[in-house]
């Protein structure tokens, strides 16, 4: 019986540069071509193929946990400064004095925040999602934890072959994930809740946030969890890292979850830097399912992207109309020396859900309100969630020198 490749796709839900991958690292075998060219699969091909997605699922691919751990910077995240970091420290280093301080109150990785807790400043980072505020216990805590302890957990748990269904598995198996790894994240994730008592909260907090960086390490996504591919092609196995912690800079932070608006009324620093979100794509919506994992309260959920029903608590302002308004009040109520706003000029302001909510002059008008704006641009690759290329995009800071 000979099969065409597209009902080998459908039927394994591949893509068909998959299959041609595979043909061409030599993992199945080369098929024959009709008289039109077209690529005709044999049983024996599909056998090789069930053995081959049984194999990736199934291939042990730990690394060794001595020389490989997990840097804050291994995740996929929209509008992650990572490779801004050398620009942003040049713009401080270059025009703002006296910083010993600095609030990153839209954190997000936190990647800012550890550029500057590198250089010996105390941090103040903050995040309106709970699965970015484990992280942040993670990075920017000190309270001693046992790292022995951590390190034979997450070696447990990577060795795990769980065999029953989980809510994992059952609501994201398939999916975001195969149906192997949901169940491998749904058990781990259950037995960190059977181990809390035995774990302090920084404890708990660094196992879940390895897994939550394991996680993004297999997603069948492009980076967020507002969709899935539609072929499900990442096979490889989950795994755990033990994070690379460096608590000796972490003495003095300060760590919250809170809304940027309320916070900036209890805090003081010298420097904060402004990173909202820039359109309609909310957040809480894009990382629901690392809110759910993080959470674990194993909420029902509903729709093609199985998001939790109840995403209210995560709805940010800056994603709205309100945000130029949410924007002034947040600038109104700085106690700091300098504001640092970063937005970019990849849509102009409009209503559409990948247009800006703030307009350039309304940041320049509303920072102008604390004191003189520079302005300094440069050209940035951002990180895009398809294959669009967005010419002459540039990343914009704003730095404004609070004198009222
Ligand atoms: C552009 S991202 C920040 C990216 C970050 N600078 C990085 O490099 O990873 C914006 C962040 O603001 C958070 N956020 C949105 N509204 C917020 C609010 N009102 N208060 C605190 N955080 C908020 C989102 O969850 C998101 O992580």
């Amino acid at each position: 019986m000979e099969i065409r490749t597209k009902e080998i796709m459908e039927e394994f839900n591949l893509s068909r540069q998959t299959l041609y991958n595979w043909v061409k690292e030599g993992t199945i075998s080369k098929p024959k071509k009709d008289w039109r060219g077209w690529r005709m699969w044999t049983e024996q091909h599909v056998e090789e193929i069930k053995k081959t997605i049984r194999f990736k699922e199934e291939q042990l691919s730990l690394p060794n946990l001595n020389d490989k751990k997990l840097q804050i910077n291994n995740r996929r995240y929209l509008g992650s400064k990572y490779k801004l970091l050398d620009f942003i420290r040049k713009i401080v280093v270059e025009n703002c004095q006296g910083i010993e301080t600095v609030a990153d109150i839209f954190g997000g990785t936190g990647v800012v925040a550890d550029l500057f807790n590198r250089e010996g400043k105390n941090i103040i980072v903050n995040d309106i999602l709970y699965s970015n505020y484990m992280s942040y216990w993670t990075w920017f805590r000190n309270d001693p934890i046992n790292e022995d302890k951590i390190s034979s957990i997450i070696h447990e748990l990577n060795h795990a072959e769980p065999e029953e269904e989980n809510y994992v598995s059952k609501n994201f198996g398939g999916t975001y994930f195969t149906q192997y790894n949901a169940k491998k994240i749904g058990y781990i994730r259950e037995q960190i809740e059977l181990l809390s008592e035995s774990l302090t909260f920084r404890e708990k907090a660094i196992l879940i946030t390895s897994l939550l960086y394991a996680m993004d390490k297999v997603a069948n996504t492009v980076g967020h969890y507002d969709a899935y591919r539609r072929k499900l092609d990442s096979f490889n196995k989950l795994t755990l890292l033990v994070p690379d912690l460096n608590d000796e800079w972490n003495e003095g932070n300060q760590i919250y979850k809170e809304d940027a608006n309320e916070l900036v009324k209890q805090i003081r620093a010298d420097l904060f830097y402004i990173d909202t979100p820039y359109n309609s794509r909310q957040y809480g919506d894009a990382y629901h399912l690392l809110e759910n994992i993080s959470e674990w309260k194993k909420p029902e959920v509903t729709g093609v992207a199985r998001k939790m029903v109840n995403r209210s608590h995560i709805k940010s302002d800056y994603c709205t109309m309100k945000a130029p308004q949410a924007f002034a009040d947040l600038v109104s109520h700085i106690d700091g020396k300098y504001i640092l706003v970063s937005y970019n000029n990849m849509a102009k302001k409009g209503v559409g859900r990948s247009n800006a909510k703030i307009s350039a002059e309304e940041i320049i008008g509303i920072l102008e309100t604390r004191g003189p704006v520079q302005i300094f641009e440069t050209e940035f690759h951002p990180f895009t969630t398809g294959k669009s290329t967005i010419e002459d995009h540039k990343e914009i800071l704003y730095l404004c020198e609070i004198r009222r």
